[in-house]
Protein backbone atom coordinates (compact mmCIF):
# COMPACT_ATOMS: atom_id res chain seq x y z
CA UNK A 1 0.00 0.00 0.00
CA UNK A 2 1.12 3.64 -0.59
CA UNK A 3 1.62 5.55 1.96
CA UNK A 4 1.36 9.74 1.83
CA UNK A 5 0.69 11.29 5.40
CA UNK A 6 2.32 13.56 7.50
CA UNK A 7 1.18 11.87 10.45
CA UNK A 8 2.40 8.21 10.10
CA UNK A 9 6.13 8.71 10.38
CA UNK A 10 8.49 6.81 8.43
CA UNK A 11 11.69 8.37 9.73
CA UNK A 12 13.26 10.30 12.41
CA UNK A 13 12.77 13.47 10.64
CA UNK A 14 8.94 13.28 9.89
CA UNK A 15 8.61 12.05 13.62
CA UNK A 16 10.02 15.44 14.89
CA UNK A 17 7.18 17.17 12.42
CA UNK A 18 4.63 14.46 13.52
CA UNK A 19 5.22 15.65 17.28
CA UNK A 20 5.31 19.46 16.86
CA UNK A 21 2.31 19.12 14.59
CA UNK A 22 0.27 17.43 17.61
CA UNK A 23 1.39 20.14 19.87
CA UNK A 24 0.11 22.47 17.74
CA UNK A 25 -3.21 20.30 17.57
CA UNK A 26 -3.43 20.48 21.34
CA UNK A 27 -2.66 23.64 21.77
CA UNK A 28 -4.86 25.37 19.18
CA UNK A 29 -7.36 22.99 20.16
CA UNK A 30 -7.69 23.95 24.03
CA UNK A 31 -7.45 28.13 23.29
CA UNK A 32 -10.42 27.48 21.13
CA UNK A 33 -12.38 25.45 23.39
CA UNK A 34 -11.69 28.26 26.30
CA UNK A 35 -12.32 30.88 24.17
CA UNK A 36 -16.10 29.49 23.16
CA UNK A 37 -16.46 28.77 26.70
CA UNK A 38 -15.76 32.42 27.84
CA UNK A 39 -17.78 33.52 24.51
CA UNK A 40 -20.79 31.33 25.61
CA UNK A 41 -20.50 32.80 29.24
CA UNK A 42 -20.38 35.88 27.91
CA UNK A 43 -23.67 35.88 26.16
CA UNK A 44 -25.34 33.94 28.82
CA UNK A 45 -24.36 36.81 31.35
CA UNK A 46 -25.53 39.53 28.75
CA UNK A 47 -29.03 37.98 28.63
CA UNK A 48 -29.65 37.86 32.09
CA UNK A 49 -28.76 41.12 33.07
CA UNK A 50 -30.43 43.59 31.27
CA UNK A 51 -28.48 46.73 32.99
CA UNK A 52 -24.46 46.40 32.29
CA UNK A 53 -22.75 45.96 35.52
CA UNK A 54 -20.48 49.19 35.33
CA UNK A 55 -19.60 48.91 39.21
CA UNK A 56 -15.62 50.29 39.54
CA UNK A 57 -14.54 46.58 41.44
CA UNK A 58 -16.24 44.80 38.37
CA UNK A 59 -14.61 47.09 35.89
CA UNK A 60 -11.09 46.45 38.14
CA UNK A 61 -11.46 42.66 38.12
CA UNK A 62 -12.00 42.59 34.30
CA UNK A 63 -9.08 44.65 33.50
CA UNK A 64 -6.76 42.32 35.66
CA UNK A 65 -8.49 39.29 33.83
CA UNK A 66 -7.44 40.77 30.47
CA UNK A 67 -3.99 41.37 31.56
CA UNK A 68 -3.49 37.80 33.20
CA UNK A 69 -5.25 36.48 29.42
CA UNK A 70 -2.69 38.43 27.54
CA UNK A 71 0.18 37.63 29.21
CA UNK A 72 -0.92 34.12 28.82
CA UNK A 73 -1.60 34.41 25.50
CA UNK A 74 2.08 36.02 24.57
CA UNK A 75 3.87 33.03 26.52
CA UNK A 76 2.31 30.55 24.68
CA UNK A 77 3.09 32.10 21.71
CA UNK A 78 6.45 32.74 22.37
CA UNK A 79 6.47 29.03 23.44
CA UNK A 80 5.04 26.90 20.56
CA UNK A 81 7.53 29.33 18.06
CA UNK A 82 10.56 28.30 20.45
CA UNK A 83 9.68 24.61 19.61
CA UNK A 84 9.03 25.51 16.06
CA UNK A 85 12.27 26.74 15.77
CA UNK A 86 14.18 24.12 18.12
CA UNK A 87 12.46 21.44 15.63
CA UNK A 88 13.00 23.03 12.24
CA UNK A 89 16.62 23.16 13.63
CA UNK A 90 17.06 19.82 14.10
CA UNK A 91 15.03 18.49 10.84
CA UNK A 92 17.60 21.51 8.98
CA UNK A 93 20.70 19.76 10.27
CA UNK A 94 19.90 16.29 10.52
CA UNK A 95 22.87 13.81 8.83
CA UNK A 96 24.88 16.21 7.46
CA UNK A 97 28.41 15.00 7.09
CA UNK A 98 26.90 11.27 7.94
CA UNK A 99 29.71 8.51 6.71
CA UNK A 100 27.47 6.12 5.45
CA UNK A 101 25.49 9.26 3.35
CA UNK A 102 23.61 8.00 0.36
CA UNK A 103 23.42 10.98 -2.73
CA UNK A 104 20.72 11.00 -4.87
CA UNK A 105 20.04 13.92 -7.38
CA UNK A 106 16.50 14.92 -7.59
CA UNK A 107 15.72 17.43 -11.12
CA UNK A 108 11.98 18.89 -11.26
CA UNK A 109 10.60 18.68 -14.94
CA UNK A 110 7.39 20.38 -16.09
CA UNK A 111 6.08 17.60 -14.49
CA UNK A 112 8.09 14.81 -13.45
CA UNK A 113 10.81 13.86 -11.60
CA UNK A 114 14.56 13.16 -12.74
CA UNK A 115 16.30 11.05 -10.49
CA UNK A 116 20.03 9.74 -10.49
CA UNK A 117 22.48 8.20 -8.59
CA UNK A 118 25.66 9.55 -8.93
CA UNK A 119 28.87 7.03 -8.08
CA UNK A 120 32.06 9.04 -7.72
CA UNK A 121 34.10 5.43 -8.18
CA UNK A 122 32.39 4.00 -11.12
CA UNK A 123 31.24 6.63 -12.64
CA UNK A 124 29.62 4.25 -15.40
CA UNK A 125 27.69 2.64 -12.87
CA UNK A 126 25.49 5.71 -12.23
CA UNK A 127 21.59 5.63 -12.81
CA UNK A 128 19.06 7.09 -14.35
CA UNK A 129 15.74 6.63 -13.22
CA UNK A 130 12.42 8.88 -12.85
CA UNK A 131 9.04 9.53 -10.45
CA UNK A 132 10.81 6.35 -8.32
CA UNK A 133 13.35 6.69 -5.69
CA UNK A 134 14.94 3.52 -3.78
CA UNK A 135 16.67 3.85 -1.05
CA UNK A 136 18.06 1.77 1.71
CA UNK A 137 16.70 2.33 5.04
CA UNK A 138 18.45 3.42 8.32
CA UNK A 139 20.70 5.22 5.99
CA UNK A 140 20.78 9.13 5.83
CA UNK A 141 20.18 10.30 1.98
CA UNK A 142 21.54 13.45 0.87
CA UNK A 143 19.18 14.66 -1.79
CA UNK A 144 20.44 17.38 -4.03
CA UNK A 145 17.34 19.68 -5.81
CA UNK A 146 17.57 21.49 -9.13
CA UNK A 147 15.39 22.46 -11.42
CA UNK A 148 15.19 22.14 -15.24
CA UNK A 149 12.40 24.89 -15.75
CA UNK A 150 9.97 26.85 -13.14
CA UNK A 151 10.13 26.38 -9.28
CA UNK A 152 8.77 22.97 -7.93
CA UNK A 153 8.58 21.66 -4.19
CA UNK A 154 9.54 18.21 -3.31
CA UNK A 155 7.32 16.80 0.02
CA UNK A 156 7.14 13.56 0.91
CA UNK A 157 5.33 13.96 3.67
CA UNK A 158 6.25 10.41 5.44
CA UNK A 159 9.54 11.16 5.76
CA UNK A 160 10.01 15.05 5.57
CA UNK A 161 8.65 18.45 4.90
CA UNK A 162 8.83 20.41 1.99
CA UNK A 163 12.23 21.87 0.33
CA UNK A 164 11.61 24.05 -2.66
CA UNK A 165 13.63 23.13 -6.21
CA UNK A 166 14.62 26.31 -7.69
CA UNK A 167 16.18 27.50 -10.70
CA UNK A 168 20.14 28.41 -10.90
CA UNK A 169 20.75 26.75 -7.30
CA UNK A 170 20.95 23.52 -5.59
CA UNK A 171 18.98 22.63 -2.08
CA UNK A 172 19.94 20.05 -0.21
CA UNK A 173 18.53 17.96 2.34
CA UNK A 174 18.95 14.77 3.74
CA UNK A 175 16.14 11.84 4.41
CA UNK A 176 16.19 8.69 6.07
CA UNK A 177 13.40 6.01 6.37
CA UNK A 178 13.90 3.67 9.33
CA UNK A 179 10.40 1.65 8.11
CA UNK A 180 10.06 -0.26 5.14
CA UNK A 181 7.25 0.89 2.93
CA UNK A 182 6.18 2.90 -0.25
CA UNK A 183 5.47 6.18 0.51
CA UNK A 184 4.61 8.97 -1.98
CA UNK A 185 5.87 11.91 -2.36
CA UNK A 186 4.15 15.14 -4.35
CA UNK A 187 5.10 18.59 -5.88
CA UNK A 188 4.03 20.99 -3.46
CA UNK A 189 4.60 24.46 -5.54
CA UNK A 190 2.13 25.35 -7.87
CA UNK A 191 4.35 24.74 -11.45
CA UNK A 192 1.41 24.93 -14.41
CA UNK A 193 -1.42 22.80 -15.80
CA UNK A 194 -0.42 19.60 -14.20
CA UNK A 195 0.94 20.11 -10.62
CA UNK A 196 -1.48 18.00 -9.27
CA UNK A 197 -0.01 15.27 -11.27
CA UNK A 198 3.75 15.55 -10.32
CA UNK A 199 3.74 12.40 -8.05
CA UNK A 200 7.16 10.20 -7.32
CA UNK A 201 6.98 7.14 -5.37
CA UNK A 202 9.84 6.76 -2.76
CA UNK A 203 10.57 2.75 -2.24
CA UNK A 204 11.86 2.33 1.36
CA UNK A 205 13.92 -1.56 1.86
CA UNK A 206 16.53 -3.16 3.30
CA UNK A 207 20.20 -2.85 1.89
CA UNK A 208 19.77 -6.33 0.12
CA UNK A 209 16.82 -5.17 -1.59
CA UNK A 210 18.27 -1.87 -2.31
CA UNK A 211 21.51 -3.01 -3.61
CA UNK A 212 19.76 -5.72 -5.98
CA UNK A 213 17.66 -3.05 -7.37
CA UNK A 214 20.84 -0.74 -7.77
CA UNK A 215 22.77 -3.37 -9.82
CA UNK A 216 19.59 -4.24 -12.12
CA UNK A 217 19.44 -0.38 -12.49
CA UNK A 218 22.74 -0.05 -13.52
CA UNK A 219 22.65 -2.29 -16.54
CA UNK A 220 21.80 -1.69 -20.19
CA UNK A 221 18.66 -2.86 -21.71
CA UNK A 222 18.54 -6.07 -23.06
CA UNK A 223 19.00 -7.14 -26.93
CA UNK A 224 15.25 -7.86 -28.05
CA UNK A 225 14.79 -11.69 -28.30
CA UNK A 226 12.08 -12.40 -30.57
CA UNK A 227 11.06 -10.75 -34.29
CA UNK A 228 8.30 -8.83 -32.49
CA UNK A 229 10.18 -7.50 -30.09
CA UNK A 230 13.20 -6.47 -32.30
CA UNK A 231 10.70 -5.19 -35.03
CA UNK A 232 9.32 -3.12 -32.47
CA UNK A 233 12.61 -1.94 -31.12
CA UNK A 234 12.52 -0.50 -35.33
CA UNK A 235 9.62 1.06 -34.36
CA UNK A 236 10.69 3.26 -31.30
CA UNK A 237 13.99 4.49 -33.08
CA UNK A 238 11.41 5.35 -36.30
CA UNK A 239 9.07 6.79 -34.44
CA UNK A 240 9.90 10.27 -32.73
CA UNK A 241 10.46 8.26 -29.11
CA UNK A 242 14.25 8.61 -29.19
CA UNK A 243 14.37 11.97 -29.69
CA UNK A 244 13.44 12.98 -26.21
CA UNK A 245 14.18 9.50 -24.17
CA UNK A 246 17.15 7.60 -23.25
CA UNK A 247 17.80 4.06 -23.14
CA UNK A 248 20.96 3.09 -22.13
CA UNK A 249 22.33 0.26 -24.43
CA UNK A 250 20.57 1.35 -27.70
CA UNK A 251 20.93 4.38 -30.45
CA UNK A 252 19.10 6.47 -27.82
CA UNK A 253 20.82 9.07 -25.53
CA UNK A 254 18.23 11.96 -25.51
CA UNK A 255 17.15 13.83 -22.09
CA UNK A 256 14.50 15.88 -22.24
CA UNK A 257 11.65 12.91 -21.32
CA UNK A 258 12.38 10.21 -18.53
CA UNK A 259 14.73 7.59 -19.19
CA UNK A 260 13.55 4.42 -20.15
CA UNK A 261 16.23 2.02 -20.25
CA UNK A 262 13.96 -0.11 -16.98
CA UNK A 263 10.87 2.00 -17.43
CA UNK A 264 8.55 -0.99 -17.06
CA UNK A 265 10.37 -2.10 -13.91
CA UNK A 266 8.42 1.50 -12.26
CA UNK A 267 5.02 1.13 -10.45
CA UNK A 268 3.47 4.33 -12.36
CA UNK A 269 3.82 6.18 -15.55
CA UNK A 270 3.19 10.29 -16.06
CA UNK A 271 4.54 10.64 -12.48
CA UNK A 272 2.27 8.38 -10.64
CA UNK A 273 -0.89 9.44 -13.22
CA UNK A 274 -1.38 6.06 -14.24
CA UNK A 275 -0.64 2.46 -13.23
CA UNK A 276 2.08 1.10 -15.12
CA UNK A 277 0.25 -1.20 -17.32
CA UNK A 278 0.12 -2.06 -21.00
CA UNK A 279 -3.25 -0.97 -21.60
CA UNK A 280 -2.30 2.50 -19.90
CA UNK A 281 1.18 2.33 -21.91
CA UNK A 282 -0.46 2.09 -25.08
CA UNK A 283 -2.99 5.23 -24.61
CA UNK A 284 -0.08 7.11 -23.34
CA UNK A 285 1.92 6.40 -26.35
CA UNK A 286 -0.89 7.16 -28.61
CA UNK A 287 -2.15 10.05 -26.90
CA UNK A 288 -0.39 11.63 -23.91
CA UNK A 289 -1.98 15.07 -24.18
CA UNK A 290 -5.34 13.68 -23.87
CA UNK A 291 -4.56 11.64 -20.58
CA UNK A 292 -2.37 14.91 -19.16
CA UNK A 293 -3.10 17.91 -20.84
CA UNK A 294 -0.12 20.12 -21.18
CA UNK A 295 2.61 17.13 -21.47
CA UNK A 296 5.32 17.72 -24.07
CA UNK A 297 5.18 14.16 -25.39
CA UNK A 298 2.89 14.45 -28.65
CA UNK A 299 0.52 12.01 -30.05
CA UNK A 300 2.10 9.51 -31.99
CA UNK A 301 0.60 8.28 -35.20
CA UNK A 302 1.58 4.42 -35.42
CA UNK A 303 -0.43 1.39 -36.64
CA UNK A 304 -1.82 -0.87 -34.42
CA UNK A 305 0.52 -3.18 -35.33
CA UNK A 306 3.47 -1.40 -34.91
CA UNK A 307 2.31 -0.59 -31.67
CA UNK A 308 1.61 -3.82 -30.43
CA UNK A 309 5.51 -4.65 -31.50
CA UNK A 310 6.04 -1.50 -30.06
CA UNK A 311 4.60 -2.39 -26.61
CA UNK A 312 6.58 -5.98 -26.74
CA UNK A 313 9.69 -4.08 -27.18
CA UNK A 314 8.87 -2.07 -24.48
CA UNK A 315 7.94 -4.53 -22.07
CA UNK A 316 11.64 -5.74 -22.12
CA UNK A 317 12.51 -2.87 -20.56
CA UNK A 318 12.19 -3.82 -16.74
CU1 LIG B 1 6.07 20.79 -9.98
CU2 LIG B 1 4.12 21.67 -8.93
Amino acid sequence: MIDQSALHAAGPEAAHLDHLWWIFFWTCAAVYVLVVAFFAAAWIRGRRNAAPDVRPETEKRLGTAIGVATVVSVIGLLALLTISVAVGHTVGTFGTGAANQLEINVTGHQWWWEVKYPDSRVPSKAITTANEVHIPIHTPVLLRLDTRDVIHSLWIPNLHGKRDLIPGRVNKFVIQADTPGVYRGQCAEFCGLQHAHMALIVVAEDEEKFERWKAHQSEGAPTPLTPEQARGQQVLLGAPCANCHNITGMDASATLGPDLTHFRSRSTLAAGLLQNTRGNLAGWIMNAPAIKPGVQMPPNQISAVELQDLLAYLDTLR
